[in-house]
């Protein structure tokens, strides 16, 4: 039997007074699948109380944030995705913010469509990213994400960032402000390049896990999985499914988002599945924007 709470104390509850500042933590990168504008749809579902929270395709984190400032992550919390660059990031926002800063101020300053590709193709020198520090790194991700277009991430076979200069005027390419936030809300948070596929021995009662993995794509041409060189298959989300089962019977809140497909209908006929819709751009055509059907499945 799960229970209902677990007995911790709820943190204060106004974000800014917990981190000292003005600024509520949020997403600090743009990235595919953001569930920002879903959170309120999602709040209903959320457990009530829990033990440690757990996030495993964490991209943006946007339901980590919104967690935090909603004061219900009173246990630990694990953050974990399978991008290096990206978990970089995250650790070098925790643990050096400062120098994030500094080196952010500097691309900030120089930004430019010749010091874009430059930044961009650091990857192709010999060495490659190895050679930089883990702060210069995280800038530059950061400094990508923000100027290149659509904020996408996307490499190449080689693992090559390959996303093109996007079209803004004034980017903001440095946000002080909310790098400190974000920093002070990851203090404590373990974050780890980690496949989904290990998790179980991670877990016990109680704990919750929230997983928004690369969607189930709603036609064979609509792919939006190409977030590392290998996409997210068939057979991910039926390893995936395992794992979502196999928490369920440790005694784990589960929660998962997926696109609303047979498929996934199918995969998850024996848990609670609910419906939100979300306005996505669901192809590269026109008529391919607006609110489209995604299912919550629940194991509570
Ligand atoms: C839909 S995004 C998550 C979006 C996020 N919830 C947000 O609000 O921004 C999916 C994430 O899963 C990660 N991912 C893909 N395959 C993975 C795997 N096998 N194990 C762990 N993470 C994986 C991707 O790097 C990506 O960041």
């Amino acid at each position: 039997m799960i229970p209902e709470t677990n007995g911790y104390s709820l943190q204060p509850s106004n974000p800014a007074v917990r981190n000292g500042g003005s600024t509520v933590p949020k997403p600090f990168l743009k990235w595919a699948g953001g569930k920002q504008q879903l959170l309120a749809d999602y709040e209903e579902y959320f457990p009530t109380g829990f033990r440690r929270y757990f996030e495993p395709f964490l991209g943006g984190g946007a339901v980590f944030f919104h967690l935090w400032n909603t004061g219900r992550l009173s246990g630990a919390a694990y953050l974990f995705d399978n991008n290096e660059e990206l978990i970089n990031t995250y650790l070098v926002v925790r643990d050096d913010p400062d120098e994030l800063i500094k080196i952010l101020a500097v691309h900030k300053e120089r930004h430019s469509r010749d010091y874009y590709y430059r930044i961009r193709n650091l990857d192709r020198l010999p060495g490659g990213l190895a050679a930089l520090s883990g702060p210069e790194r995280a800038a530059r991700t950061i400094y990508l994400n923000r100027t290149c277009y659509n904020g996408l991430y996307r490499v190449n076979k080689k693992g090559h960032f390959n996303v093109p200069i996007g079209r803004y005027k004034k980017p903001k390419i440095l946000d002080a402000e909310l790098l400190t936030a974000a920093s002070c809300a990851l203090q404590g948070a373990t974050i780890e390049v980690r496949d989904f596929r290990s998790l179980v021995e991670l877990a016990a009662p109680g704990d919750f896990f929230y997983f928004d993995p690369p969607y189930h794509p709603l036609s064979r041409t609509a792919n939006f999985t190409g977030y590392t060189a290998g996409s997210f298959s068939e057979d991910d989300q039926l390893d995936l499914a395992a794992v979502f089962t196999e928490l369920a019977a440790k005694g784990c809140f589960c929660m998962l988002s997926n696109s609303y497909t047979p498929f996934i209908l199918e995969l998850y006929k024996g848990f609670r599945i609910e419906t939100v819709r979300a306005n996505r751009a669901i192809n590269a055509k026109s008529n391919g924007r607006g609110a489209v059907a995604e299912v919550v499945v629940l194991n509570y």
